[in-house]
């Protein structure tokens, strides 16, 4: 049974993987993944859980996020990320929240419930609404929004925005 669990070491090989198949995820925290050494695996897994902190180091105009993994015992299957803050980009385009699946295991749900599994913890944040983007030919991500009850706010450019109420 998958389950929402914060960033482990005993998942990384996993999710590492899973990087070096198609369709990869393309955020940069991730994108690189496929390189990484045994040795540098332990790092990057703390730097995605520090990744909360107000004051942990971060690139310029980034807000702290709490990055959590969708995992089957140590198998990984997705993740997500629910960002603190909106600045202005996230509220252009980018959303509190973003998710991947691996390619290998999607269309069966995963995506679903692990936005399902998200919103009380973006409401332990202080969030009553996230706003959840996806472009408009993501019929995927779009269905998951919506089966999540995220209601319509507009589209921009090629952005489609909605509010997810989180309780
Ligand atoms: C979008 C994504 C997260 C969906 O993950 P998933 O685990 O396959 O999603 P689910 O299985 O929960 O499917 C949700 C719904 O979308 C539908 N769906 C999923 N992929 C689809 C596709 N490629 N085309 C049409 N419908 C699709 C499912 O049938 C399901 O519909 P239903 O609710 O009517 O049954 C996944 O494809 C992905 O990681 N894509 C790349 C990254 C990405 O686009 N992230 C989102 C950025 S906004």
């Amino acid at each position: 049974m998958p389950e929402l669990l914060v960033p482990r070491l005993s998942v990384a090989p996993s999710a590492r993987e899973a990087a070096r198949g198609t369709d990869w995820d393309e955020h940069p925290t991730y994108a690189g993944l496929a390189g990484l050494t045994d040795a540098e695996l332990p790092g990057w897994v703390e730097s995605l859980v520090t990744d909360s902190r107000p004051h942990a180091s971060r690139p310029p105009g980034a807000t702290p996020a709490t990055n959590l993994w969708w995992v089957d015992g140590d198998t990984y299957l997705g993740r997500v990320q629910v960002r603190h803050h909106l600045t202005h980009d996230l509220r252009e385009a980018g959303g509190h929240v973003g998710y991947h699946v691996v390619a290998a295991h999607r269309r069966r749900g995963h995506a679903t419930a692990m936005l399902a599994a998200t919103l009380p913890v973006a409401a332990q944040l202080g969030l009553d609404c996230v706003l959840v983007t996806c472009d408009a030919d993501n019929a995927g991500s779009r269905r998951t929004i919506e089966a999540n009850g995220g209601l319509f706010h507009d589209q921009r450019g090629v952005k489609l925005r909605y509010w997810v109420p989180t309780a």
